[in-house]
């Protein structure tokens, strides 16, 4: 790779604006945040965006319940999650909303191109609908038993205890998960998205290394078993957008939602106008686009997204990083069945540099699932954090104050040693651009394993003081292992690296690594971070009740 340095726009998927942001959601913001910060380390250009997705039938149920119009809702939980993204230091540079003009306005142009391209069709179909309700009913919003093993109360689209997928119409006893009433089945018009039109494109993007293994492997399947012609309308009532020139019919909302992508970097250009929108979106872009997704969404950008992107003359993302699910003590995240852990009750127990820590220990670039237990949290934060990191900058640094004025030495009592562990450096930035997020955690640990051997093995508190250059060497180098596995840890630990830098009274920089700190006056040390108590769990766990 060339060191020219690279224009890169990331995304996070768009959480819905139908309930608070829990710490399942932050792990994707984390994620595509400490990439994006390590990116600004090395010089890139990045813009990292994301937005609500405030559009679809669960968000309109929502208002209604609340007695409140949907605007208002989306409003008003589009505030709290730019909150609770700022309490976790996620540097999104715009965070949007799906409903919104700029989004409007991409999604006509793209839907005319598309009929243009006589790519949309029109059929009549059957489909249950709720009376009491006066609605048709969405999948997600149809129960019944399951027509292969016969399991109760399943899902309109797949069952979750023999994993089969199959229509609505073909669940026993279906009921409205709305109203508890019997469906009908009535005819409606729906428009069609041709995705099999694009079965050839996409057999050959897939292969094109933007995905992960495990993710081709899962996009293979779906494109094997044969594409289907996508649904791209809903019926009303339903809060989106409308379709023109079509009575009573709405954009689905998986359509417009990752058109939000573009709509939210448009409405970032609108704000800065030094940013070029087609440098970034025209199909010749040389710049870098990726999209941060959980698992649970693999279909929509594998398959869909990338066949509208085709069929709009837009270009297609690099990479699609997919991550797995947190789960809390073995368990999914939810609000019926489990435990759900939001943002803003983290924040008021504990503090976000020691999630972010915890997650980039457990992550990787794979798709496997993320497993949260708070003991083991607090035990990792404690004994990495605290016993290792701060601890290495507090026995140090108190012998410089104590008598060399705040002053460092001018040279490094050991080098050599100093050289070698800069030299995994290397290592680091593969680990980092690669999102291996918890090999560098590996290599910080071990390197600060090392440098307390060394501080352990040198036993400054027993140096005499005829030997004192040597105990200021020695500190002075204690001090510089401690600077070095920081700016590693920067972007993981934000807070701490901020502190650090005051503490340092000089900036963290990936270019800082071959020039240890000499010379140089630095403040007292100042405890850097607090020991986490166990009962912290308790007053989680109460929060939760
Ligand atoms: N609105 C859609 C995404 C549209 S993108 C064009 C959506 N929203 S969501 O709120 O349900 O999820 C947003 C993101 O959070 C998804 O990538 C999803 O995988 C992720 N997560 C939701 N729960 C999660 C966990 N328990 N663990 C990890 N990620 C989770 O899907
Ligand atoms: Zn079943």
């Amino acid at each position: 790779m060339s060191n020219k340095s690279r224009k890169i726009l990331v995304t996070c998927a768009l959480p819905y604006a139908n309930g608070p942001i829990h710490i399942g959601h932050m792990l994707e913001h984390i994620q595509a945040d400490i990439w994006v910060r390590y990116q600004r380390m090395r010089n890139n250009q990045v813009w990292f965006i994301s937005s609500d997705d405030a559009h679809g039938t669960a968000i309109m149920l929502k208002s209604e319940k609340l007695g409140i119009k949907p605007t208002k809702l989306i409003k008003k939980i589009k505030e709290e999650h730019i909150v609770d993204f700022s309490n976790f230091n996620i540097s999104h540079d715009n965070y949007h909303s799906t409903h919104c003009i700029e989004n409007l306005f991409l999604l006509r142009k793209i839907f005319l191109s598309l009929i243009d391209q006589k790519l949309i069709n029109q059929k009549n179909i059957f489909q249950f609908y709720d009376k009491t309700k006066k609605m048709f009913l969405p999948d997600r919003f149809i129960k019944g038993t399951c027509p292969f093993c016969s399991a109760k109360n399943q899902n309109g689209d797949n069952c979750e205890i023999c994993s089969s997928i199959y229509e609505p119409t073909d669940l026993v006893s279906p009921i409205s998960a709305i109203s508890n009433s019997v469906p009908i089945l009535k005819k409606t018009t729906h428009l069609y998205f041709n995705l099999p039109a694009f079965a050839n494109m996409l057999n050959t993007w897939i292969y094109s290394g933007i995905l992960e293994k495990s993710v081709v492997k899962k996009t293979e399947e779906w494109l094997q078993s044969g594409l289907k012609e996508w649904g791209i309308s809903r019926d009303a009532p339903y809060f989106g957008f409308k379709i023109p020139n079509f009575s009573d019919k709405y954009f689905y909302v998986w359509l417009d939602a990752p058109i939000g992508y573009i709509s939210a970097f448009k409405n970032l250009c609108n704000k800065n106008k030094k940013i070029d929108f087609n440098e970034f979106w025209d199909k010749q872009s040389k710049c870098e686009l990726y999209h941060f997704i959980g698992k649970d969404i693999i279909y929509f950008h594998t398959l869909f997204w990338p066949a509208i992107l085709e069929a709009s003359s837009y270009r297609k993302p690099n990479g699609i990083f997919v991550h797995g699910h947190l789960t809390i003590n073995g368990l999914k995240l939810s609000k019926s069945r489990g435990f759900l852990i939001t943002a803003s009750d983290w924040i008021q127990c504990f503090d976000s540099d020691s999630l972010r820590y915890y997650y980039a220990s457990k992550l990787t670039n794979n798709i496997n699932d993320i497993e949260m237990n708070l003991e083991n949290f607090i035990q990792k934060i404690n004994s990495d954090i605290v016993n290792k990191l701060v601890n290495l900058a507090s026995r140090s640094a108190s012998f410089i104050h104590k008598y060399f004025d705040g002053y460092l030495s001018d040279s490094l009592e050991d080098f050599y040693l100093y050289q070698s562990c800069i030299d995994i450096s290397k290592k680091i930035e593969n680990f980092f651009e690669n999102r291996q997020f918890s090999a560098v955690i590996r290599e910080c640990t071990k390197l600060l394993d090392l440098a307390n051997q060394y501080i352990n093995e040198r036993k400054p508190w027993k140096i005499k003081e005829d030997n004192f250059d040597k105990l200021h060497g020695i500190c002075t180098m204690g001090v510089n292992l401690f600077r070095l596995v920081m700016i590693f840890l920067k972007p993981i630990i934000p807070d701490l690296a901020k502190k650090t830098e005051f503490f340092l009274m000089s900036d963290l920089t990936w270019e800082g690594i071959k020039k240890p700190l000499l010379s140089q006056k630095i403040k007292q040390f100042k405890q850097l971070y607090n020991r986490i108590n166990a009962d912290k769990i308790l007053q989680l766990s109460h929060l939760h009740k």
